[in-house]
């Protein structure tokens, strides 16, 4: 049995109306391409989660990478209040992986996994039937010497022969898993077959009642909020999911989404979580921003018009009565109207003011850097919104210790008739100063151009966006860019009145993000420094 004693998560039959919210943002989203996170962006990404109050985080893949181990062992020592867990396949390495990571967590969980679908078993793995069955009751049985909370996922149950899932899913009882998750791994499910898989193993496998049942769906038919809420409604107490929906391919089920699904239709699923729904609007944007990954203007519950009423007929609706077009307050999910909150004059009392009230609880030390940005976005913009404070707070923490190269000084020439060009000064962290100078097809390819010389990292373009985050004349954009490099590809996002400005800034973005990859040594030692202040 275990070496320390620590109770599992409470099963279903004791608190039966309770859903669990098992976020795994950090494992199943951080893992896919265009989505990593160093060190420290994943404890800012766990504080998020522990402020929204998920029940379980799943912070890694221990055996992944020693990166992945550090990381889990940076949450599972800083992060309190949820269950911290590491992702193992039915292997003894890796299993002891995840104690060596997890074995400093106040709550810890190792979620042991091993696929049963026919494809699966014989493509992937080459074993029978009996060898699977044999190797997830190791796999079970090694992760309780251990840990007292383990889950069972059968990847790809929903593409397995019902007789033989619940055969592997009773012996993973029978060897002491805790938690049993049924994954749809390639998205395959529709909600009416993922019920009746579910219905059918809380049928005919025995000791299925004893332990939770979990759901676990991805997102290639556009359907994995929809069979997570399906599983809910055949009895599934755990749903897996990430924020913003992010994971490999086409994603995740969106924490988002479940958590206001079945708060918002609670007549009809009569159960609820312990999220804090006011929350996951400033945890979206910080997945966002961590990631460089911008969700869609209409993503349901965090886009930036899930709640926006444009056409005449909808205003004048909710001008009369406001749940004529609208089922959930935006307030409920930590949204506030984009309203004119400062200016100029505000002082920092002000400013701290609001951003707590849009949910964001600042040090005396951060304070002073989003006040001073402030009072230099004022100079530049007369009316202050909550999106432009919302992006200060954010790109402010961006910037925070980890950027290697800064820029100090740029200026640009285009007209008609003339050649694009731009010059450039950077200085890099330790304080050497750098300019240099380049023309380009356009202004912003002249800067590219520049930066890359000094730099001497050099991508190609693969998206280039700029969006405007508030309204009027003076709105900051926000400008997003994706580019190639030899070590993958690359996200950054910078904000500014002035959009060339903006393009330096996001291009410096991904500058310092491959910086930070490609000296893998500094890399540990600066994320080890800024865990200090993140
Ligand atoms: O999608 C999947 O099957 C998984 C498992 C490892 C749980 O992510
Ligand atoms: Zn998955």
């Amino acid at each position: 049995m275990s070496s320390e004693s620590q109770k599992p998560a409470t099963p279903p039959d004791r608190i039966p109306d309770r859903v669990i919210v098992f976020d795994t943002t950090l494992r199943d989203g951080e893992q896919s391409p265009g989505f990593s996170m160093n060190l420290g962006q994943k404890l800012r990404v766990a504080r998020a989660l522990q402020e929204l109050g998920v029940d379980v985080i799943e912070a890694g893949f221990a055996a992944a990478s020693p990166g992945d181990l550090e990381a889990i062992q940076g949450v599972s020592r800083q992060i309190e209040g949820p269950i911290i867990c590491s992702l193992s396949r039915c292997t003894r390495g890796d299993i002891e992986a995840s104690w060596k990571a997890l074995q400093d967590a106040p709550r810890r969980r190792c979620h042991v996994f091993l696929a049963t679908s026919p494809i699966h078993r014989d493509f992937k793995l080459k074993m029978a039937k009996e060898e699977i069955v044999r190797r997830a009751v190791e796999g079970v049985k090694m992760a309780r010497e251990k840990f007292d909370d383990v889950e069972f996922s059968t990847e790809d149950a929903a593409r397995t022969e019902l007789e033989f899932l619940a055969q592997v899913v009773e012996a993973a009882i029978e060897a002491g898993a805790t938690t049993l998750n049924i994954p749809d791994t390639v998205g395959y499910a529709l909600p009416s077959t993922y019920a009746e898989t579910l219905s059918y193993l809380r049928k005919n496998v025995r000791g299925i009642d004893r332990v939770v049942m979990s759901v676990h769906c991805h997102n290639d038919l556009g359907l994995a909020v929809a069979n997570s809420l399906a599983g809910v409604q055949v009895g599934a107490r755990q749903v897996e999911c990430t924020l913003n929906g992010i994971g490999e391919r086409a994603g995740n089920a969106s924490l988002e989404e479940v958590v206001m699904a079945i708060k918002t239709r609670a007549d009809v699923f009569g159960v609820r979580t312990g999220i804090h729904t006011e929350k996951l609007y400033p945890a979206s944007k910080m997945v966002q921003q961590v990631t460089g990954n911008l969700v869609q203007r209409n993503k349901a519950i965090v886009g930036q018009n899930a709640f926006a009423h444009e056409a005449g007929i909808h205003q004048h609706g909710m001008l009369t009565h406001r749940e004529t077009y609208e089922i959930m307050r935006p307030e409920e999910v930590g949204f506030t109207k984009s309203q004119l909150v400062l200016g100029k004059h505000s002082g920092r009392h002000a400013l701290k003011e609001r951003l707590t009230e849009l949910g964001y609880r600042l040090s005396d030390e951060q304070l002073d850097k989003v006040f001073a940005d402030f009072k230099l976005l004022a100079d530049k913009k007369k009316e202050i919104y909550d999106a432009d404070l919302e992006a200060l707070v954010i790109h402010g923490q961006l910037l925070k210790g980890l950027a290697l190269w800064e820029m100090t000084a740029l200026s640009t020439t285009s007209g008609t008739g003339t050649l694009p060009a731009a010059s450039i000064s950077l200085v890099k962290a330790g304080g050497q100063r750098f300019q240099d100078a380049a023309a380009g097809d356009g202004p912003v390819d002249a800067v590219f151009k520049a930066i890359e010389k000094i730099t001497g990292i050099e991508v190609r373009l693969r998206d280039y966006r700029i969006q405007s985050v508030t309204v009027g004349e003076d709105a900051q954009g926000e400008v997003s860019l994706e580019v190639e490099h030899e070590t993958g590809v690359y996200r950054g996002r910078a904000l500014s009145t002035d959009v060339i400005e903006g393009s330096a800034q996001a291009f410096l973005d991904v500058v310092n993000r491959i910086a930070l990859r490609i000296r893998p040594e500094e890399q540990v030692q600066e994320e080890k420094s800024a865990l200090g202040r993140v």
